[in-house]
C-alpha cells in the first residue's frame, strides 16, 4: 500500500499527536507518520514520537529569537520537512506562529486545530473567555493555516454545550476529547481524497 507523508509540529504534551498516530495504526491508514517536530525541547510529545520510532526534531529557540528570527525559522523548517514531501504539516499545540514565506510554500497544507468555535476566540485562554461571556457552546476547530492568526478556512468543527458548573479546566478536557476525535478523521478524509485512494473512501470521505 502506498503511504502518504505527514509531518506534525507540536510545543507541548502532544495529546492530539498520540490520537493521530492510534488512528492511524488501528485503522491500517495510508499515512507515515514521518517526521515530530517541536519547538519545545521538553515537550512531552518527543517522548511519545520516539515511542512510536518517529523521527524528532527540536526547533533552536536561542537561534530563532535572534535578528531575523521568521526567516531563520522559516528556513529551519523548510530544512527538516522539504525532503520528506508531506502531502499535509499538522499543528498539534505547535505555539510558534509560522512565517509567512514557510506557509507561503504550503499553500493548503497546513492545518492547525484551535480549542475554540472559531470565527469566535482565535488566540489564547479560550476557555476562560467563553466562560466569561456566557457562552452557550464551545468546542473545537479545525482549519487550513494562512498569514493570519487561526484565521484561515475551516475545514471542520465540532460543539459541546456548556454547563453552569463548568470551568475552564473542565471546558479543556471536554474540547480535548472533541479534538482527539475529530482531528485524526479531518486527516484521514483529505488525506485519502486529495491522493485519489480508493480503498476505504465512503468511510473517511467526511470533509
Ligand atoms: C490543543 O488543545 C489544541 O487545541 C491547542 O493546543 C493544545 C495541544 O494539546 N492548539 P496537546 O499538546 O495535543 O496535548
Amino acid at each position: 500500500m502506498q503511504k502518504f507523508n505527514i509531518v506534525i509540529l507540536i510545543s507541548g504534551y502532544g495529546s492530539n499527536l498520540k490520537a493521530i498516530i492510534d488512528y492511524v495504526n488501528n485503522f491500517n491508514l495510508p499515512i507515515n507518520i514521518s517526521a515530530v517536530i517541536s519547538s519545545n525541547n521538553q515537550a512531552y510529545g518527543l517522548t511519545i514520537a520516539q515511542q512510536h520510532n518517529i523521527a524528532t526534531y527540536i526547533l533552536d529557540s536561542q537561534r530563532d529569537s535572534r535578528h531575523g528570527s521568521q526567516d531563520n525559522l522559516s528556513s529551519a523548517l523548510l530544512n527538516i520537512i522539504h525532503p520528506y514531501n508531506p502531502k499535509l504539516i499538522i499543528l498539534a499545540g505547535f505555539m510558534k506562529i509560522l512565517p509567512e514565506q514557510f506557509i507561503n510554500y504550503y499553500p493548503n497544507k497546513i492545518l492547525n486545530i484551535h480549542p475554540s468555535l472559531l470565527p469566535k476566540y482565535p488566540g489564547l485562554n479560550t476557555h476562560q473567555q467563553v466562560i466569561d461571556n456566557n457562552e452557550p457552546e464551545h468546542g473545537c476547530t479545525i482549519h487550513y493555516v494562512t498569514k493570519d492568526l487561526d484565521a484561515g478556512p475551516i475545514i471542520a468543527q465540532q460543539k459541546i454545550a456548556v454547563c453552569h458548573d463548568d470551568t475552564k479546566e473542565t471546558l479543556k478536557l471536554k474540547v480535548q476529547k472533541l479534538e482527539h476525535e475529530l482531528y485524526p478523521k479531518v486527516i484521514a478524509s483529505l488525506i485519502i481524497k486529495v491522493n485519489n485512494c480508493s480503498s476505504n473512501r465512503e468511510k473517511y470521505e467526511l470533509y
